[in-house]
C-alpha cells in the first residue's frame, strides 16, 4: 500500500512511525514532512494547504490511502478533494471539520443538544460585544471564531483587557478574518484532559486520555505555546468521569453532528475541563492533537492503519483498538525564544534507536538542524507515570543542538495528582 500523510510536524511524524508497522505499508510520502520525518518517509515538498498540488500528486503516484492530519487542509476541505477523486482518506470533510473551524459553529452545536460547556454568547457587530462586556463576571474569556494558530483565546483578568481583546480581533483583524465573529464566554476552572477518539459517525472509541502543557515556562507560566510536553493517561480522568464524558458529551457529541447532516469521521479530540459540575467541553478540534499523538500513539498497541481503514469503510466497530496499560511522557525541545522570537540552523544529534518525533528541522548538506520553534518532541513510556517521565528526561539529555530549550517540569502535575 502506497500512503500520503499531510502534514509536517512532530505528529505527523508520530503517525507515519505507527502507520509503517503495518506490513502491508510500502511506502509514504509526506506533504511536506520535514528533515526528520525524511528517516521515515518521502518528503515531498507540497505544502499542507496546496490542495490541488496534494489531490494531484495523490492521483499521479497512485496513493491507496491519504491521512490528512493538519487542522487548515481539513477545514480547507482536503478531504472531500480527494474523496472525489476515488481516493481513500481518513479525516473528517468540510461539512464536518466545521467543529474545529468555527467556534460559534461549535458553541451553538452544545447550547442546541445540551452538551455541557461554558455559556457564552456570540457577537459580529462589536459595539454589541463591547457592551456585553460591562455586565459580565471577570475572568472573561474572548476567542476568534475561526482557526488562529492556537493563539485566537483570551482570558481577560480585567474588562479593560476583555474590550482590548475584542478591539484586537474585531477592529484591527490581528487574526484576520478569523476575527470578525467573537465568542465572548464564561471562564471555567478545574483540571484539563485531552481525550482522541476514533469515530466512523457510529461508534466512537475514545484513545487513551493526555495532558498537555501549553505554556512557554515551568509552573504552566509565560506565553501560551502550541505545546511543550504531554503525558498519558491523564491521572484526572478517572473511569467514572470517562463514563459521564461517553454519556453527556461523546455519543452526544457524534450523534449531533449525524443530525445536523454533517457526520464526523476520523479523529476527534475533545478538550476537556473537569469542573466542580463535572466535565465540559473547552474545544473540539477536528484532528489528532500535537504534541498528544506524541504519547497516545506510542501506547496503541492495536494496527492503526486497520482501525483507518475500518472507519473509512464504516465498520469501526469491527476493529481492535487496545492500549498498553502503560505511561507515555513527552518532553518537547524548542529553540530558545519560542514562541516568540528564536535562530534556526543549528546542527542536531540525536539517538536512532529512540522515540523522537521531529517537528522543526530541515536537512542540510546531509545534517539534520533546527528550523523551527519546536524542534522535536522526546517520547518514552514505562510502567510507572513517574518512570516515564524520568526515561524520556534521560533521553532529552542524548539530544542535543545549540539554543535548545525544553520545561523540566512535564509531568508533575499529574505526579501530584496521582499521590491524591
Ligand atoms: P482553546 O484554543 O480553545 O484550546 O483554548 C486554549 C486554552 O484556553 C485552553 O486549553 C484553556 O486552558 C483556556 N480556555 C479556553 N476556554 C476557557 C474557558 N471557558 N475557561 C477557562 N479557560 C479556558
Ligand atoms: N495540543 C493541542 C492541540 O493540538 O490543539
Amino acid at each position: 500500500m502506497k500512503i500520503i500523510v499531510v502534514g509536517g510536524g512532530g505528529r505527523e511524524h508520530a503517525i507515519i512511525k505507527k502507520l509503517k508497522e503495518n506490513k502491508q505499508v510500502e511506502e509514504i510520502f509526506a506533504l511536506p514532512g520535514n528533515g526528520g520525518i525524511a528517516a521515515d518517509a518521502t518528503c515531498v515538498d507540497i505544502g499542507a494547504k496546496d490542495i490541488p498540488a496534494i489531490v494531484d500528486f495523490a492521483v499521479k503516484a497512485g496513493i491507496d490511502f491519504a491521512v490528512v492530519a493538519p487542522d487548515d487542509p481539513l477545514v480547507l476541505g482536503a478531504v472531500d478533494a480527494l474523496q472525489a477523486k476515488g481516493i481513500k482518506t481518513f479525516g473528517p470533510n468540510k461539512k464536518a471539520a466545521i467543529i474545529e473551524g468555527s467556534k460559534a459553529f461549535s458553541k451553538d452545536l452544545m447550547k442546541k443538544y445540551n452538551i455541557p460547556t461554558a455559556s457564552y454568547e456570540t457577537f459580529t457587530d462589536m459595539e454589541a460585544a463591547l457592551s456585553y462586556i460591562e455586565n459580565c463576571p471577570i475572568p472573561v474569556v474572548v476567542k476568534a471564531d475561526g482557526l488562529a494558530l492556537g493563539k485566537g483565546v483570551i482570558i481577560a483578568e480585567t474588562k479593560e483587557q476583555a474590550r482590548q481583546a475584542v478591539r484586537d480581533m474585531m477592529e484591527d483583524k490581528v487574526f484576520g478574518e478569523s476575527g470578525s465573529k467573537v465568542v465572548i464566554e464564561e471562564f471555567l476552572t478545574g483540571p484539563e484532559v485531552s481525550v482522541l477518539s476514533f469515530t466512523d459517525g457510529k461508534t466512537v472509541i475514545p484513545m487513551v486520555s493526555s495532558m498537555d502543557h501549553k505554556r512557554a515556562l515551568d509552573g504552566d507560566k509565560g506565553l501560551n505555546t502550541g505545546g511543550m510536553g504531554t503525558i498519558a493517561p491523564n491521572p484526572y480522568y478517572t473511569d467514572e468521569i470517562a463514563k459521564v464524558c461517553m454519556d453527556t458529551i461523546f455519543k452526544p457529541t457524534i450523534e449531533a453532528m449525524n443530525k445536523e447532516g454533517r457526520t464526523f469521521t476520523g479523529c476527534l479530540y475533545f478538550g476537556l475541563m473537569i469542573t466542580e459540575k463535572g466535565p465540559k467541553v473547552i474545544e473540539y478540534n477536528c484532528r489528532f492533537g500535537d504534541p498528544e499523538t506524541q504519547v497516545v500513539l506510542p501506547l496503541l498497541e492495536s494496527d492503526l492503519l486497520d482501525i483507518m481503514l475500518k472507519i473509512y469503510h464504516g465498520k469501526l466497530d469491527e476493529a481492535e483498538v487496545k492500549f498498553a496499560d502503560k505511561n507515555a511522557c513527552c518532553v518537547v525541545m524548542a529553540s530558545e525564544g519560542y514562541p516568540q522570537k528564536y535562530e534556526t540552523g543549528f546542527e542536531i544529534t540525536m539517538p536512532a534507536d529512540k522515540n523522537i518525533y521531529v517537528a522543526g528541522a530541515k536537512l542540510k548538506d546531509g545534517k539534520l538542524v533546527t528550523g523551527g520553534g519546536r524542534v522535536l518532541g522526546v517520547t518514552e513510556t514505562a510502567d510507572t507515570l513517574k518512570g516515564a517521565i524520568d526515561a524520556a528526561y534521560e533521553t532529552v539529555k542524548s539530544v542535543n543542538f545549540e539554543n535548545a530549550y525544553f520545561r523540566t517540569d512535564i509531568g508533575q502535575r499529574a505526579l501530584m495528582a496521582e499521590r491524591k
